[in-house]
């Protein structure tokens, strides 16, 4: 079992399901409402959690409401809340998703709320857990502060660092400076670039731009096409899987989740694509975000079907 540690956010998604996604001054009659734990930095280790991962999330709540939601996730899960500071003067973050029932697809708001107080001093608090982990990771949902000071531990005690840079922020391009591996979607990469993804080869420009900032391996998700690698030498180019989505919210944490279990067990990068394409396509076939998230038996299954390949 390979240790998956990092800082990133916990959110309480509050979720309106209706048949089509209002326009501006338009209300839509809805079918269904649910609370339900999510967030993106909760989200990668609770896959990560179910993929085999021993998780360590460093993050912040409240003691309210919405942080009771988190709580009983992870005791359900039995995902250590150790290192989540739990603030009684916080309030516990939460995203407004709607959802579109014809196609799956969702619109987003997130209150960042005690996401914000995670900080570098959080991230070296836990120093003890870079030491004994088998990779990092992390995204842009705590602050810029959190992201260079994981990166600076992962470096000092050589461990792989995947950044996952959603969403989009104004950051300054060292941060991108030695990251072993970048997991952009089609979105962050043409926001991070300025090149819009339509080809495989528009994938090669843009993951040249991240070289040339000091990224190491770049990985772009293509949603329903698929997901491109590159290290600079060799491409890797691995397709999605075919299936019937009903809620789209929390791919790509599935994704990241999955790829950090893989690395983490030092799998080579072709295999972990495949893991983490497969804990994104069983996701997606389930509601909710972190709810949503496959279990090993689960994705090695999927990964055999699929790819013919065993772990
Ligand atoms: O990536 C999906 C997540 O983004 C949701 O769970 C929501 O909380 C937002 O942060």
């Amino acid at each position: 079992m390979g240790k998956v540690i990092g800082p990133g956010s916990l959110i309480v998604d509050v979720t309106g399901f209706a048949p089509h996604l209002p326009v501006a001054g338009e209300s839509v009659k809805g079918s269904t409402l649910r609370f339900g734990p999510g967030g993106k930095g909760s989200n990668q280790m609770t896959a990560a959690h179910r993929a085999g991962s021993d998780v360590r999330l460093i993050g912040c709540r409240g003691n309210d409401f919405l942080g009771q939601i988190l709580e009983k996730h992870y005791k359900t899960e039995g995902m250590s809340e150790e290192y989540i500071a739990i603030l009684p003067e916080a309030e516990t973050a939460s995203a407004l998703i709607e959802i579109d029932e014809t196609d799956a697809q969702n619109r987003i708001i997130v209150i960042f709320a005690a996401n914000e107080l995670v900080k570098r001093e959080n991230v070296y608090a836990a120093e003890n857990l870079f030491v004994e982990c088998d990779a990092v990771l992390t995204q842009f949902e705590t602050t810029v502060d959190t992201v260079f000071a994981t990166k600076e531990l992962a470096q000092k005690y050589g461990k792989p660092f995947i950044l996952n840079p959603a969403p989009f922020i104004e950051v300054p391009t060292e941060i991108f400076d030695g990251i072993d591996y970048i997991t952009p979607n089609e979105t962050e990469t043409e926001q991070f670039t300025g090149i819009a993804v339509d080809t495989l080869d528009d994938c090669k420009r843009a993951a040249a731009k991240f070289f040339e900032m000091g990224v190491k391996n770049v990985i772009i998700t293509l949603g329903v096409r698929g997901s491109y690698y590159t290290n600079g030498k060799e491409e890797i180019f691995v397709p999605a899987i075919k299936v019937k989505a009903v809620e789209t919210t929390g791919a790509g944490d599935a994704f990241n989740g999955g790829f950090a279990t893989a690395i983490a067990e030092g799998m080579p990068v072709e295999k972990a694509l495949q893991f983490a394409t497969c804990t994104a396509a069983i996701s997606v076939t389930r509601l909710g975000s972190s709810p949503s998230m496959p279990y090993r038996h689960e994705i090695l299954d999927l990964m055999k079907k699929e790819f013919g390949t065993e772990v």
